[in-house]
């Protein structure tokens, strides 16, 4: 992961001498841009050939001589970037565009190579400085994401290795902008983090690794870490996590990390899919797009990554994460279709698609979580159903659950962070789709509405505690196009749980 350096200060612009400065550009009423004065005559001539007006995604990169006699800097390049016109936008827009113009900021940091950039925060009328800050940043540090671990030293990966240095210049207090660009710094560190864990390979990111992974967090942030090795899953019954593992020769982990506040507060659960590797088992997946299943551990990335930050900022409220890890193979001892399994808690299972497996080792989490730490609400995040990809393309996460104010606090959650959520339907014609001849239940409920069927599965087994279920499997990977989103894992949920705990206020759920 990248470690650059965020700096604000009220040093003057004009004296930059680093690699790129940047200034924002809006678009007024009158389609008349502004810009900070030293630029203004620039700008005038940019306007009147149309080549620049301040749009939304417009920029121009410039470099020395700038060839006005008004402008005096001692920057090696200078970018303008165009936010358009900004007064009608609501906050979640604001945000996003921010983020978006981050984004940009990066691709053109990295195409000229600039190691060292400044971004100038002087003349953004009507979008407080904090909030432009935080963004920005947000979207910069997403955008220089780069995983080229398993590269040797290219010549590419010698010319450009990453932002080192980020300054925002700005005329108004420091603190409150020192303060959001923390915030920034922390969602984008955790997202990174979710994404290399997804980058790795099924051999280079196993269970093992997911477990070493909470334990160093837990050290380093003050957190409680228990790792549940096969043995003791064994003893206490996580049926399906053991089930899953059954075909494999790598062991598998239930990682427990939480975080206690100080005083007596509510308590949220959240669970993710840790499937490091899923071939299918023996229900083989084709060939063709199999290498993807790499990335079916995201929802365990987004959970894990999450907790991080959250217990670096230590919020008022309780968060436990419980991510069930193994790969799905299948050597000889794999699981069967046709098999009966029994759940944590006794629910009994029978195996119709082995392929069917995140529901299986979520199950036993849900189960668990819900008994041992008798949360005020549940989350979970997984890569669980191909049948999502189909509902929504891969522009919205699927969201479903048995409580409307909690979707409602996830979906605003989501909305802010740039990674919207869409509810889908639960029901009792969907739970009839998974009654099966010889279990309480099994694992595949037909073609029909799968991402319900799937869904319909882990309600049985969180009761009446609010649950709601993010299926990430269109969103985790192959994301909506956007700037601050490099092609591969996305790293969604990271920052949306990180957002949701945030906002949280205890005793909500009760009002
Ligand atoms: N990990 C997959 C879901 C998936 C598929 C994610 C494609 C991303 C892209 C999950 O374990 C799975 O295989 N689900 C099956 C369920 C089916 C057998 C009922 C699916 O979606 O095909
Ligand atoms: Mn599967
Ligand atoms: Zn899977």
């Amino acid at each position: 992961m990248r470690s650059t350096k965020v700096v604000v200060s009220k040093k003057d612009v004009e004296n930059y001498s680093g690699d790129l400065l940047v200034c924002l550009i809006l678009a007024d009423e009158d389609n008349f841009i502004q810009g900070v004065d030293f630029i203004q005559p620039m700008l005038e001539i940019f306007n009147k050939k149309e080549e620049f007006t301040g749009k939304k995604g417009e920029f121009v990169l410039l470099y020395p001589p700038f060839n006005n006699k008004a402008v005096k800097l001692k920057c090696k390049r200078l970018l303008l970037v165009g936010l358009g016109k900004t007064h009608d936008m609501d906050s979640d827009q604001l945000r996003e565009l921010l983020r978006g113009s981050g984004g940009l900021i990066a691709q053109q940091c990295k195409k000229s190579h600039a190691e060292d950039v400044c971004v100038d925060l002087h003349k953004i009328n009507g979008i407080k400085q904090p909030f432009a800050a935080e963004y920005l940043t947000e979207g910069i540090l997403l955008g220089d994401y780069d995983f080229s671990k398993y590269k040797k030293d290219t010549d590419d990966k010698k010319a450009y290795p990453g932002l080192k240095k980020l300054l925002f210049s700005s005329p108004t207090q420091l603190s409150p902008i020192r303060r959001s660009v923390k915030r920034a710094v922390n969602c984008a560190d955790s997202t990174s983090v979710a994404r290399d864990m997804a980058n790795e390979p099924g051999n280079g990111w196993t269970p093992t690794h997911f477990a070493r992974y909470a334990k160093q967090i837990a050290k380093a942030n003050k957190l409680k870490c228990k790792v549940i090795n096969k043995a003791e899953m064994i003893r206490l019954g996580l049926g399906g996590v053991v089930a899953v593992n059954q075909g494999s020769s790598e062991p598998p982990k239930f990682i427990i990390l939480e975080y206690k506040p100080e005083k007596k507060a509510d308590t949220i659960l959240l669970v993710g899919k840790g499937l490091t590797f899923d071939s299918g088992g023996i229900s083989l997946k084709p060939p063709a797009g199999m290498m993807d299943m790499k990335y079916d551990m995201c929802g365990g990335a987004a959970v894990i990554s999450s907790m991080e930050t959250i217990a670096k900022e230590r919020p008022e409220t309780g968060v436990v994460a419980i991510i069930p890890s193994t790969d799905n193979l299948s050597g000889s001892n794999a699981l069967k279709p046709g098999d009966v399994i029994t759940h944590y808690g006794g629910i009994t299972s029978e195996i119709e698609n082995t392929d069917a497996e995140g529901r299986l080792i979520l199950a036993d989490a849900l189960t668990y979580g819900i008994e041992k730490y008798r949360p005020t609400c549940v989350i979970d995040l997984a890569t669980l159903t191909g049948a999502v990809i189909i509902a929504l393309g891969h522009h919205y996460t699927g969201i479903l659950g048995n409580n409307d104010h909690l979707i409602k606090r996830l979906t605003e959650a989501g909305s802010a962070c740039g990674e919207p959520l869409w509810r889908l339907p639960l029901g009792e014609e969907y739970t009839k789709q998974i009654k099966s001849e010889v279990a309480d239940i099994k694992n595949t409920g037909g073609k029909a509405a799968g991402t319900i069927t799937a869904a319909a599965y882990l309600q049985k087994f969180v009761g009446d505690v609010p649950w709601a279920h993010l299926d990430i499997a269109g969103t985790a990977w192959d994301f909506t196009e956007k700037t601050y989103i490099p092609k591969g894992p996305s790293g969604t949920g990271t920052r949306t749980l990180i957002e949701f705990v945030r906002r949280w206020k205890n005793g909500q759920m009760k009002g």
